[in-house]
């Protein structure tokens, strides 16, 4: 494994970047199976914000620490003690929950993988499907427990769903709270694959590696362009990826586009069906 440089000090979460560039984001409340609270919560804003402006973090991987990838939302410190406290400040709290959890984490500058190695449940599911791309352990167990506890589903935990799992699946787990396992999660579209827990990390870094040899710029206006599309009308889905595709040749320094059809066309030394170009 390549050497770790540990950065910032947060209370909630660790953060290392390796030296080939993954930077490890960890959800660390392992005694409260990191159930999302409001410092959380706080927190995960400025950790994704440092990380983002951070040269050394090329590819980012979400993931928690101990036997759970995050039990949800809080249910002490994000439901009832808020509940006690002055009602306007149920907007901050739920503010900075969306922040991170899909604002920041949908459209993230730099490529995203969740890690699931453990208990995925209700709150849990936003940012899991906000990540660009999903690994869990076959033996992690996912929950939609609202309505275990008197609730529907909070936050976009249903738009999640509905982004990823079809319409019978998603209704099934919303309405019976029962629980699933890393490999349904993967047989139903839910993450990309699932793998035993023992390799759940090397299936991440090799994952993460490919991604690494890409150019980081037509990889940004690349699964920026996928993910608006999804909500745009042909029309508008045209004009936008067209745009993409400019702006992103535009500011792309190294000249990918050029270079690509260069080892493909002249050099003969690639081919691009196959492999990516040499950067
Ligand atoms: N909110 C607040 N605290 C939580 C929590 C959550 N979502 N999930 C776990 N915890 C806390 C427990 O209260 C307990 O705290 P304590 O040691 O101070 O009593 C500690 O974490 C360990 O939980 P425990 O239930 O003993 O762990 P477990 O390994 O036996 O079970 C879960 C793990 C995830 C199955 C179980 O904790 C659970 O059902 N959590 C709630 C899941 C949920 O409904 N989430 C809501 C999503 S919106």
């Amino acid at each position: 494994m390549s050497k770790m440089v540990a950065i910032g000090d947060w209370k909630t979460v660790k953060v290392e970047i390796g030296a080939e560039g993954i930077a490890w984001i960890t959800l660390n409340r392992p005694e409260k199976r990191n159930a999302m609270n409001p410092t959380l919560n706080r927190e995960m804003i400025d950790v994704l914000e440092t990380v983002e402006q951070d040269a050394r973090a090329k590819v980012v991987v979400l993931t928690g620490a101990g036997d759970a990838w995050t039990a949800g939302m809080d249910l002490k410190e994000y439901f009832r003690e808020i509940d006690a406290g002055p009602e306007i400040l149920q907007e901050k709290i739920r503010r900075e929950a969306s922040t991170w959890q899909w604002r920041l984490l949908r459209f993230y500058a730099k490529p995203t993988i969740a890690m699931v190695n453990g208990w995925c449940f209700g709150g849990g599911f936003s940012p899991l499907v906000a990540c660009d791309l999903a690994i869990a352990a076959q033996e992690a167990t996912f929950g939609l427990s609202e309505i275990n506890w008197g609730i529907p589903p909070g936050n976009l935990v249903s738009k999640a769903m509905a982004d990823t799992v079809g319409h019978r699946r998603a209704l099934h787990y919303i309405m019976t709270g029962e629980t699933f396992t890393g490999a349904e999660a993967a047989d139903m579209g839910l993450v990309n694959k699932a793998v035993p827990l023992a390799e759940l990390r090397d299936a991440t870094i090799e994952l993460a590696k490919k991604l690494l040899e890409k150019n980081p710029v037509v990889m940004r206006a690349a699964k920026h362009g996928f993910k608006r599309c999804r909500e745009l009308t042909w029309d508008q889905s045209e004009d936008y990826l067209y745009a993409k595709l400019d702006q992103s040749i535009l500011l792309d320094e190294e000249g990918g586009r050029a270079e690509g059809l260069k080892q493909f066309l002249d050099d003969k030394s690639i081919r691009p069906g196959l492999q990516t170009y040499k950067r």
